[in-house]
């Protein structure tokens, strides 16, 4: 583990108390979640789980992964206090150096990029599983100027990403107003086709 990513992360999570505070999932992810059968979901970088929580609140069982056991254990609680811990496994992980054991029907990246992780991780969705990602894009209109731009994507790059793919819903947006910055994001919900 990047011990170093790991501090960062935690640190930031207690500095900023109001990162902790419990938050609606994505209104992309509940829309797009009306398209999906329930089963397995993996979500990646989960943070304090806002969707890791409302996954397992809509029948999916879900293994939550993040480098930061300060926000781990906010999940946790919140999965215990919102009855859905027996659906949410929550685990200390770098994404980094990562390999998956399992296949799932449905995968979510949110607020959070890596590349190399989307393309290695389509191969852990099952046939006709979902890929949903949601996250912050290049733009002028961008208020945080300073963003390492390897963290932002290009235009339409997420549509590039998963050409191999169904893409059942793509879109270029302005962040949610409860947001520090204002800043562009973008999303897509891809299908994983049948063999
Ligand atoms: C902006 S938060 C997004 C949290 C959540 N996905 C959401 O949408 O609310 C980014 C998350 O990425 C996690 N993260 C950063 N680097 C990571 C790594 N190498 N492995 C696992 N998680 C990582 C951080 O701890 C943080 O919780």
């Amino acid at each position: 583990m990047s011990l170093k990513d790991k501090t960062k992360w935690d640190k930031k999570y207690q500095n900023k108390p109001q990162l902790l505070e419990f938050r609606d999932a994505s209104a992309k992810l509940i829309d797009a979640l009306k398209n999906i059968p329930k089963g397995d979901a993996l979500d990646l970088a989960c943070g304090t789980g806002r969707n890791a929580l409302y996954l397992a609140q809509n029948g999916f069982e879900v293994d939550a992964l993040d480098i930061a056991q300060v926000a781990l254990n906010t999940l946790t609680q919140d999965a215990q206090r919102l009855d859905v811990a027996n659906l949410i496994h929550a685990k200390l992980t770098d994404l980094d150096n990562y390999t998956i054991k399992k296949q799932y029907d449905l995968i979510v990246m949110c607020n959070f990029l890596d590349r190399a992780l989307l393309q290695k991780t389509k191969n852990s969705l099952n046939s006709g599983g979902f890929y949903f990602v949601e996250t912050y894009m290049l733009d002028a209109s961008n208020e945080k100027e300073n963003s390492d731009k390897n963290n932002l994507l290009e235009k339409k790059e997420l549509q590039k990403i998963f050409d191999d793919f169904e893409i059942v819903y793509y879109d270029e947006f302005d962040n949610e107003k409860h947001e520090i910055y204002s800043m562009k994001k973008q999303v897509i919900l891809a299908k994983k086709l049948l063999p």
